[in-house]
């Protein structure tokens, strides 16, 4: 008879660099059942998890990418590198009639570094991958998707070093606030476009919440900015078309001040509550903690907004109760949540939820 403790397999997970060990505690605290941690690279931390672990389970906050049961391979050529992971993806699509796309990462873009060591060989690494497939399962080319929330099966893998990969094949899961895991960005990261006419750098953090969500304001939605000066989420809001009632003590910058899609109101943020239920709410308040609870109380039981993107941000560690209160208020409304670390994020979380039925 053998035990009833299934096997461990790694597992690896990709996270904003420098909050590894705040991605290992988390881990703790959600009682996942790690039998070995270790840091691989800035942004990269391996865990043991029992094989097939719930992929939905293993989805912490400070987590950006999860690559599940994943196998090292160690091989002196691009061509040994990519056949394992050519012949394990094969076996997966074998039968299946779904999409699929596969992921080459390299650890430096972990660090957001734009041409990280080892890129180029990554890339013929794939190419490798590619042309196995086409001589073993040329049937499978022609549904590799690339991106969205279509994707059914997504293959990723490393480049550790140049005789080195760890690879992952899984099924993407459909996440019911938005989004999949694994995240079908690669490594979990959006890419994020510079914008020169935006009055703050935080516009990117706005825009990796829509990316990671897979959605994001339809054309002439209505939406409410709380703490919006200077006004760079508003200008995210307005670049997809949407109508923005910005809140803050402080005004915009003068080009969205002037924008007739904009209604500023020179108020306390946590005091406003819209006439008629928005699409979207949005709010990058700078506040104790416990105060986006308070925020999300007065907003999600009367159902004011469709969908949120809130951040929720501490001084020195993760204010956890604070989370769990403001996620436990936004479950009890019915929204479907996701909580996440963005690589732009700072010192915060951002909070993320859809109306459910
Ligand atoms: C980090 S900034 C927001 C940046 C903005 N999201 C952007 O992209 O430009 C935080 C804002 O929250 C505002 N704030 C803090 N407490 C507030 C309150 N009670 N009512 C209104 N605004 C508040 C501050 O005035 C500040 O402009």
């Amino acid at each position: 008879m053998t035990g009833s403790i299934p096997p461990s397999a790694p597992w690896l997970f990709t996270c904003r660099h420098t909050y590894e060990l705040t991605l290992l505690a988390e881990m703790r605290l959600l009682q996942l059942p790690v039998q070995r941690s270790d840091v691989l690279a800035p942004g990269l931390v391996h865990v043991d998890l029992p094989r097939d672990f719930p992929l939905l389970t293993a989805n912490p906050a400070y987590a950006l990418q999860v690559l599940p049961n994943a196998v090292e391979v160690f091989a002196p050529s691009i061509r040994a590198l990519a056949e394992p992971i050519a012949d394990a993806l094969r076996a997966q699509l074998d039968g299946h009639t779904g999409t699929w796309d596969v992921h080459a990462l390299v650890p430096g873009q972990f660090k957001g570094n734009p041409k990280p060591p080892m890129r180029r060989r990554a890339d013929l690494i794939l190419d490798a991958v590619l042309d196995r497939l086409k001589t073993t399962a040329r049937w499978a080319l022609k549904r590799r998707i690339t991106g969205g929330r279509d994707v059914a099966v997504l293959a990723q893998f490393v480049l550790f070093d140049e005789g080195h990969v760890w690879f992952s094949i899984a099924p993407v899961q459909q996440l019911a606030a938005g989004g999949t895991w694994p995240a079908t960005l690669p490594a979990g990261l959006a890419e994020v476009a510079d914008d020169d006419v935006a009055p703050a750098s935080s516009y990117r953090k706005l825009v990796e919440a829509f990316a990671c969500l897979n959605a994001a304001p339809a054309e002439g939605d209505v939406c409410v900015d709380l703490g919006a000066c200077p006004g760079g989420w508003t200008r995210v809001l307005l670049q997809h078309g949407a109508h923005v009632t910005a809140v803050d003590r402080a005004p915009l910058a003068p080009h969205l001040m002037a924008d007739p899609r904009v209604t500023f109101l020179p108020s306390d943020a946590f005091a406003y509550r819209p006439e008629q239920p928005v699409a979207w709410l949005v709010s990058d308040i700078i506040a104790f903690p416990e105060r986006v609870g308070e925020l999300l109380v007065q907003w999600l039981p009367d159902r004011r907004c469709e969908r949120f993107v809130v951040q929720i941000k501490f001084k020195g560690e993760p204010d956890w109760p604070a989370v769990q209160a403001a996620q436990s208020v936004a479950t009890r409304a019915g929204y479907h949540l996701i909580t996440r670390h963005f690589f732009n994020d700072k010192n915060e979380l951002t909070l993320m939820g859809r109306q459910g039925d």
